[in-house]
């Protein structure tokens, strides 16, 4: 295993020590991601104590180390996992071949891209979550959203790293831009449609953890894949840290729905006005959140046919999630049924290059993946006897990237006039009463064990802690 150097001014497992001008490089870097994470970090708790794991290994037994630590402090370690000894390419034209330790010549320019393009997503989403804690329902959940921010802090350094350390001097450019775009700033906006959109309210911070941090595992999944094996050991390693993120989400649903369980029955009604007179978010709403999140996530696997994403998989940069559980990995010869719109208000099927159709291969798992945990929703209200499911509409619904883009159907994915999609929207997606209610439920809790009265408590607290563990302490 690498051994993790912690005493260094940037813990890391890459030898970074051996490679002075690297490590300057870097620690110039290291004071401007400061001033940017004291600028555009969570705003108001800095000085906070807030009990963090940080990784300290990429031991898959051992990985995090948990501590109170004020955020500014928190130790941004570059860890990759470890090398798997004679790694082949897994997909591609270079099947079988031996995977690349420097980035070859051909390809610099196609990976540069694709490492700015997340690492851009990862303080992106930092930017975007930085008033919340303003409004936490819980201590618990106001650390587990400081949890999410760091690590995701933690990401851009992984890429910072690869740029830095392969890509020479436009690497170190790319690096400072990725301090410069800002979410939402209309001069400069971060690169990605949804790392743009707000995020305003703990339901929209659950439905981004469990919806757009799950687009991440997929991308992450697919640069695991890489022939450019640093890249694959640094994705491979973010993965681990990004579990707990997709748990946010997923728990904080789960426990909206159960809050919304115990009003109903309390009341007897299912009556949405009822139940928000009240205080909980009803069902409905729920749904609506579902179908704006599920969709802006689904679009950022781009376009059903790709000429860039075939290139990608033939030059081996970037594969399918979990490429070895396919049988043909080359997949030269092959086809793939897309469904596209007919232009006549119809859908029709057409037959593109396998490799064309990548990025809505990597669509359907992820849409599978989500699905799992819509299901484990379903079951807590079933289990409260209410007759109400929660769906994720088509991915034809409300695209704005691609072939649907544009195209209205309603939620089932069937095409339908514009003006029955105006006529109908307020009734599949947030409408600004919606927004303007969730906005007024949101009020700061922070007493430990005390919790918002729109969510259910966790079921259990962080690490064996109690849930009313103090897991932050302001000042
Ligand atoms: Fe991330
Ligand atoms: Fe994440």
């Amino acid at each position: 295993m690498t051994a993790v150097n912690l005493q260094d001014q940037i813990p890391n497992n890459v030898d970074l020590g051996g490679n002075r001008a690297l490590q300057r490089a870097l620690e110039h870097w290291q004071p401007r991601f400061l001033e940017w994470w004291q600028e555009l970090g969570p705003a108001g708790f800095q000085a906070a104590d807030v009990y963090l794991r940080t990784a300290t290994s990429v031991d898959a037994k051992g990985w995090a180390t948990y501590g109170t630590v004020k955020m500014p402090d928190y130790r941004w370690g570059i860890l990759l996992a470890d090398r798997t000894p004679d790694r082949k390419i897994g997909f591609g034209d270079h099947f079988g071949e031996d995977v690349w330790q420097e980035v070859p010549g051909e390809h610099r320019a196609a990976l540069r891209n694709l490492i700015v393009t997340q690492g851009d997503t990862e303080p992106a989403s930092v930017e975007q979550q930085r008033l919340l804690g303003r409004t936490c329902p819980s201590l618990y959940d106001l650390r587990n959203l400081f949890q999410v921010n760091v690590e995701e802090a933690r990401h851009l350094w992984a890429m910072v790293y690869l740029l830095h350390a392969y890509f020479g001097r436009d690497g170190r450019e790319e690096a400072e831009e990725l301090l410069h775009r800002h979410s939402g700033d209309p001069n400069n906006p971060r690169i990605l449609a949804t790392f743009n959109e707000p995020v305003r309210d703990w339901l929209s911070f659950y439905m981004f953890t469990y919806f757009t941090d799950r687009d991440g595992k997929y991308q992450l999944k697919c640069l695991a894949e890489s022939a450019f094996d640093p890249l694959a050991r640094s994705t491979r390693f973010m993965l681990t840290e990004e579990a707990h993120h997709m748990f946010v989400g997923d728990s904080g649903i789960s426990r909206v729905i159960r809050r919304a369980m115990e009003m109903m029955k309390e009341l007897g009604t299912d009556d949405p006005q009822l139940l928000r007179q009240h205080g909980v978010v009803d069902l409905p709403l729920v749904q609506r959140y579902v179908n704006y999140w599920f969709t802006s996530s689904v679009d950022l696997f781009g376009s059903e046919a790709s000429s860039n994403a075939a290139s990608y998989f033939a030059n081996g940069l970037k594969g399918r999630p979990d490429e070895p559980t396919f049988e043909d990995h080359v997949c030269k010869d092959t086809t793939y049924a897309l469904e596209l719109p007919d232009g006549k208000g119809g859908i029709t099927t057409t037959e593109v290059p396998m490799r064309n159709a990548i990025n809505e291969i990597v669509r359907q798992s992820y849409v599978k993946d989500c699905a799992v945990g819509v299901s484990r929703w379903n079951r807590v209200i079933k289990k409260a006897g209410v007759d109400f499911e929660i769906t994720l509409p088509n991915r034809r619904f409300r695209r704005n990237i691609g072939a649907w883009a544009g195209v209205p159907t309603d939620p089932r994915g069937t095409p339908i006039s514009a003006d029955e999609f105006a006529a109908r929207k307020d009734e599949w997606l947030p409408s600004e009463s919606d927004r303007a209610y969730v906005l007024s439920l949101m009020q700061q809790v922070t007493e430990p064990g005390k919790i918002a009265g729109w969510i259910a408590p966790p079921e259990r607290g962080i690490n064996s802690l109690p849930v009313d563990y103090e897991y932050v302490k302001l000042h």
